[in-house]
């Protein structure tokens, strides 16, 4: 277990009382990440790859370096095959309509999962409709593990991407990405992987598993908001389109007409949000002096002693019950309105989400309208897991 790392988040020291355990919706930022972002203003502010002065070049520099380090963590020598963007869900709608969409013809099909966050949801079912063709969804068993014969069934030549999630953000399920990988590859399909709640404490080398695109989000890997990335694939890198027109992405503009600038630079239009990738690169600084393998463990070890723990409470349900699981649980409490749980926590400075965590499709295949969500990280230790069981007793017995 990693002990003492609550001290490196600020957030703890403003509220020494709370029990935060939604790190699947946002983690809270170290200490460090935060210097890196004030640091950049205070000391280095610029706007990037327009000034020739100092201050700018310094900007540029330190925001390309960022690139190259992004890349490295998931396993690519290759800087360009990063781009900066919002965050997963505007990296997914990036492949959606500047990789997808002009590639689309009638009998064509895409493939993602009912476990899917709407992000990674609904600009297929957009396109889709947009282009007349099938949205297939691959279901879950009773467990929230995906049916992966069904998944294989729904693939084939004329499947135009395979796009599910690594880790589901309301089941909590790990995907054999590997096995889901191969099988769309088996039959020439290019993958997406929405990394979102996987990226913090899973390897993902991109050359290894062969992966055409990645998308995650800084916020829910101690960095800031607003920043996420997209990879994608040597191969694919200049097939991606700009989406988005202004400065920054061109090779030249003439009265008649423009040229662009290759991937990854032509995702970029206007100014970017320098300090947060900035922050990000910080973020990555400190899970890798953590290491991943140790966040893993720390988070595995918590969930598996909350699990124990609401087994023991016959009132709790956990949805699904996955083969592998990550450090998320999503519960129901007899029938006690999620949000009436929520609040009940809260008032014990308990802080879980409640609703239907952007995944309504897999809440209705369950039978639910919504759920509360525990999910734990680094700062988290089992006397949280405790508190959590203590008050949801205390719910129980109040509501009876
Ligand atoms: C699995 C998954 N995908 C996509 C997203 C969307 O991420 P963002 O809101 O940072 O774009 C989330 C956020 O909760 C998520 O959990």
């Amino acid at each position: 277990m990693l002990d003492d790392l609550k001290h490196d988040f600020p957030i703890f020291n403003s509220y020494p009382e709370l029990i935060y355990l939604d790190s699947a919706a946002t983690a809270h930022r170290p200490r460090s990440v935060i210097t890196a972002i004030n640091q950049f203003s205070i000391l280095e502010n610029s706007n990037i790859h327009r000034g020739v002065y100092d201050l700018s070049n310094n900007a540029t520099g330190k925001y390309e370096e960022v690139r190259l380090k992004v890349a490295k963590f998931v396993g690519s020598e290759n800087a360009n095959n990063i781009a900066f963007t919002k965050g997963t869900t505007e990296s997914i709608n990036i492949v959606a309509q500047s990789y997808l969409a002009d590639r689309l013809e009638q009998g064509d099909n895409i493939v993602t999962t009912i476990m899917e966050h709407h992000a990674n949801f609904i600009p297929w079912q957009m396109l889709a409709e947009k282009h007349s063709i099938e949205l297939r969804i691959a279901p879950v068993d009773e467990n929230g593990d995906l049916i992966i014969e069904q998944l294989n069934a729904l693939i084939d030549d004329r499947t135009k991407l395979v796009a599910f999630n690594h880790i589901s953000n309301t089941l909590g399920t790990v995907n054999d990405i590997e096995q889901l990988i191969e099988l769309a590859h088996q039959k020439n399909a290019p993958v997406l992987i929405d990394a979102a709640q996987s990226i913090l404490y899973y390897d993902l080398d991109v050359k290894k598993l062969k992966i055409e695109f990645m998308a995650f989000s800084g916020h829910k890997m101690f960095g800031p908001f607003g920043i996420g990335v997209l990879y994608v694939a040597d191969q694919l890198m200049d097939e991606i389109k700009p989406y988005n027109y202004g400065g920054g992405i061109i090779q030249s503009v003439t009265v008649n007409g423009t040229s662009f600038s290759n991937f990854p630079f032509n995702m970029e239009a206007g100014t970017p949000n320098v300090s947060g990738v900035l922050g990000l690169g910080s973020a990555i600084d400190y899970i890798e002096k953590i290491g991943k393998r140790m966040i893993k463990e720390h988070i595995g070890t918590l969930t598996k002693y909350c699990v124990e723990q609401m087994k023991q409470l016959s009132e709790v349900k956990m949805l699904g019950s996955p083969k592998n699981r990550s450090g998320i649980i999503s519960f129901v409490v007899d029938e006690i309105h999620p949000h009436d749980i929520a609040s009940f926590l809260n008032k014990d400075q308990i802080a879980v989400r409640a609703g239907m965590h952007c995944t309504q499709p897999l809440l209705h295949h369950f039978g639910e309208s919504a759920t509360a969500r525990a999910s734990f990280s680094i700062y988290n230790s089992k006397s949280d897991v405790d508190a959590l069981i203590k008050s949801l007793k205390e719910l129980i017995k109040f509501w009876a």
